[in-house]
């Protein structure tokens, strides 16, 4: 696959749905449908405004009969969602017990520039010792503070890993979480909540026998990594080593890499194709995409509408009706939905249109009963910020040139910025691209303003943080830049196409 064929396919338009090197499992897979939808659990503060949280080694049962090694946040995957409110700042202390370096970036987030989880910003183990680290990388031992002023609207986030060339397979082990962001403007909407507001997490895995993750080169890899950063030579591939070498610089394509690496067995809430059982009454599904390379076009099956009340960055304006949610890896989508259309004892599945057999199903919806409902979705959600006049205009182009995929023919450089925009300012990003490259940009909110010179699709609207970039396309972004000057980074959140070097730093001046 590697070489022109594969990227010459996958650009003939809107046909070639899949982005990723398809990985089949080797373990025995359940009947979708048959694992009940665990929600995480909701970190709890240590003492106001404090919470601290462990990521460790953990033995977890994803297919049913098997264990399987995860790296989580807490030794959960995901790791416990975070409910964080507007006006009250939060501490979370992050404490590193795996064998290898972590950066936690909140996604979504707007964040001071020291705890935005700069890829070279590093919480290293106990006895770590950077044998050739990155120009400029700060190794904080076991433990890091990282704070968050929450200043800004209501919305779904995430947080995952950040590490500078391992960021695909340390996500892939199991490091990733939700964060919830409230305020009294959504308090104060008639929305589903407690029990009917599910947060679903979804992203895609495959399977060894043994029920651990498989992922490109794990048999030659160094297992856990080692202590050092010299064990990861360069050439040393797999869940340890990364999708290649620490040193910098060797930021090679790897054909087993070269679109993303995608699995078979499609997790919601780390279980596999799971059900849930619903009440025949309105329910808000926060989307989570925390797929490595794949994307899903969401629909229900018997039919019903998804009604979007929010996109990456809070609520919207007014409510959207959609027959399908497109999701890009990074992408949320807040959704309701009206199980009183179902006549109790439905089984309502989500599917993925643009994957057929198991990776086409999501997960299933089994209603239940009646029960009153007095939630409603309001013709009127939210004021967000409007947009303000763009100052410049930019042009990203995300491209493989030559070896490596790259924004503008630079591999990433740590502390090069392509860009430097003004703090308080607005700015058209013109973002192009020669595959399916989902953008994500740190700390600035963007709009989209067109598709190709068109209007954008009827899932771009409100204020985001993720976009994905078709192949061939040109896709518009108005991005604001607020909140903190300093240096943040736009990457594609292909996370092997972000370790393979499609990233950036731009510093807000
Ligand atoms: Cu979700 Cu820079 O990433
Ligand atoms: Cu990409």
């Amino acid at each position: 696959v590697l070489g022109g064929a594969a990227l010459a396919a996958a650009g003939c338009g809107g046909g070639s749905e899949t982005a990723g090197e398809l990985l089949a499992s080797r373990a025995r897979l359940p009947e979708p449908f048959t694992v009940p939808l665990p929600i995480p659990e909701v970190a709890r503060p240590v003492s106001p405004g404090r919470y601290e949280v462990t990521q460790r080694v953990a033995a977890v049962e994803i297919l049913p009969g098997l264990r399987t090694e995860v790296w989580g946040y807490s030794g959960t995957f995901p790791g416990p969602t975070f409910e964080l409110r507007r006006g009250s700042p939060a501490v979370i202390g992050v404490r590193n017990e795996l064998p290898v370096p972590t950066s936690t970036h909140l996604h979504g987030g707007v964040t001071p520039p020291g705890s935005d989880g700069y890829p070279t910003d590093l919480v290293v183990p106990a006895g770590y010792s950077s044998a050739h680290g990155h120009p400029g990388e700060v190794l904080h031992p076991v433990v890091k503070d990282y704070r968050y002023p929450v200043e800004q609207r209501a919305a779904t986030l995430w947080y995952h890993d950040h590490r500078m060339d391992f960021t695909a397979p340390q996500v892939w082990r199991g490091l990733a979480g939700m964060v919830l962001v409230r305020d009294e403007e959504e308090d104060a909407l008639p929305l589903p909540r407690g029990e009917r507001e599910l947060p679903l997490m979804i992203c895609d895995r495959s399977f060894e026998e043994d029920g651990s993750f498989r992922y490109p080169h794990t048999a030659h890899s160094t297992g856990a990594g080692g202590h050092s950063a010299g064990t990861h030579g360069a050439g040393t591939h797999g869940m340890g080593g990364g999708a290649h070498g620490l040193d910098d610089g060797t930021h090679a394509l790897d054909p087993d890499y070269l679109e993303g690496v995608e699995g078979d067995v499609i997790l919601v809430n780390g279980a596999p194709w799971p059900v849930a059982e619903v009440t025949a009454a309105r329910h808000r599904l926060r989307l989570v995409n925390a797929s490595n390379a794949r994307r899903y076009r969401l629909t229900l099956s018997p039919k019903a509408r998804f009604t979007q009340i929010g996109s990456d960055s809070g609520l919207l304006a007014a409510p959207i009706d959609h027959d399908t949610i497109t999701l890009a890896p990074g992408e949320r989508h807040d959704v309701i939905v009206d199980f009183l259309n179902y006549p109790p004892g439905t089984h309502v599945t989500l599917l993925n249109t643009l994957s057929n057999g198991p990776q086409g199903k999501v997960m299933r919806f089994v209603v239940t009963r009646r029960e009153r409902d007095d939630t409603a979705v309001p013709a009127t959600l939210s004021r967000p910020p409007r947009a303000p006049r763009p100052v410049t205009t930019r042009t990203f182009d995300f491209r493989r040139t030559n070896d490596s995929w790259t924004i503008n023919g630079h591999r990433y450089q740590p502390g090069v910025p392509l860009a430097s925009p003004r703090l308080g300012t607005a700015e058209v990003w013109r973002l192009t691209s020669d595959f399916h490259h989902p953008v994500h940009v740190h700390l600035a909110h963007f709009q989209v303003l067109a598709r190709n010179g068109r209007r954008p699709d009827a899932t771009d609207a409100g204020w985001k943080d993720t976009v994905d970039v078709r192949p061939y396309e040109v896709v518009d972004v108005l991005a604001r830049f607020d909140g903190y000057r300093g240096r943040y980074m736009l990457h594609c959140h292909n996370l092997e196409h972000e370790d393979m070097a499609m990233m950036a730093d731009f510093e807000v001046v």
